[in-house]
């Protein structure tokens, strides 16, 4: 074991053979070679089967405590994503900066009611809070501000890891999938939203320092799954801001398979400045630019998170 607490890499299970490069064209003579593995890979991924009912739903966070690397922008592009398979997906905001409200051009800064009412008030009704949104079968639970002053007052009651799933309960059934985007921490509200939840995310910056502070978010995800919610696994890490021109992204990349094997998603997202375009323009990137790469690579992450 390394300071990260993570496998010596001769032990570690490369993934490398069997990443997908889904954006931009690789501009280097590796270029054959990566669209041959991508042809491969792909062949391995099921187109999701259409579904004839809805729910129960199965709830995933998309957790890391580093900031930036990408949790808000996956939870949005692979939520839309999936309810463009036809699951009826509801997305939540579980960070009081509200940014994932605002990547779906919502002010969440003007509503009376988010998900802070619903941890705090039991006579609020989530029907009440739930947005519907621009996409079809993808709605929201948005938050602001408020949401910080949750983990103060939760702190203080009993099964207070539990408000989330509680809050979560009433519509667990007309939902195939709940997304939570989590705050860069691990502090209650993330302890709420992996207590509430099947599987995990990780989204990961292809960057130095990528796996800086892994090892005490899997000693997390642990403590949870033993203390709190066995049900809880690891349903991959994503690779995101992925620059296949660069030697370092590459490299970074080997280390991520290196430490984490399958599961790291095949799908690695790429860099580009399409993400932040949609998300000033308030859109998913299926909307805002369907036929990109970035959105490419966001629905076939959608059937890998189907087929998992
Ligand atoms: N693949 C990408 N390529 C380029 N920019 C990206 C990509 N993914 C995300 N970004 C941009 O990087 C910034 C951080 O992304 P994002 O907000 O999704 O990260 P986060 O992990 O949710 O951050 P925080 O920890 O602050 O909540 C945003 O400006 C976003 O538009
Ligand atoms: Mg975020």
């Amino acid at each position: 074991m390394d300071e990260q607490g993570l496998p010596p890499v001769d032990d570690a299970v490369s993934g490398a053979d069997e990443t997908v490069v889904a954006d931009e064209a690789v501009v280097t003579d590796e270029a054959v070679e990566v669209d041959v593995v991508e042809a491969a890979a792909v062949a391995t991924i099921p187109e999701p089967t259409p579904l004839a009912s809805h729910g129960p739903a199965r709830v995933i966070s998309m957790v890391n405590q580093k900031g930036g690397v990408g949790k808000t922008t996956s939870t949005v592009s692979l939520g839309a994503a999936l309810a463009g398979y036809g699951r009826k997906v509801l997305l939540v905001d579980f960070d009081p900066q509200g940014a994932l409200s605002v990547a779906l051009g919502i002010n969440a800064y003007e509503l009376d009611l988010t998900v802070y009412n619903l941890l705090t008030e039991p006579d609020c009704h989530i029907g009440d809070v739930i947005l519907s949104t621009d996409v079809e079968n993808l709605d929201l639970l948005p938050s602001n501000i408020d949401l910080s002053a949750a983990e103060v007052q939760l702190v203080a009651e009993v099964g207070r890891e539990h408000a989330l799933a509680r809050v979560l309960g009433p519509v667990m059934s007309e939902y195939d999938i709940v997304l939570i985007d989590c705050q860069p921490s691990l502090g209650l509200l993330t302890v709420n939203a992996l207590t509430a939840s099947q599987g995990v995310i990780i989204p990961m910056e292809t960057e130095y320092f990528a796996l800086r502070g892994v090892a005490l978010l899997k000693d997390t995800i642990e403590k949870v799954l033993s203390r709190l919610n066995p049900d809880l696994q690891i349903i991959g890490v994503l690779a995101t801001m992925y620059d296949p021109r660069t030697l370092h992204s590459r490299e970074v990349l080997e280390t991520v398979q290196q430490a984490f094997g399958d599961a790291v998603f095949q799908t690695v997202i790429n860099r580009t400045v399409k993400f932040p375009d949609a998300a000033v323009a308030g859109e998913p990137i299926t909307s805002f630019a369907p036929s990109s790469g970035g959105a490419e690579a966001y629905r076939q992450l959608a059937r890998e998170v189907l087929s998992r």
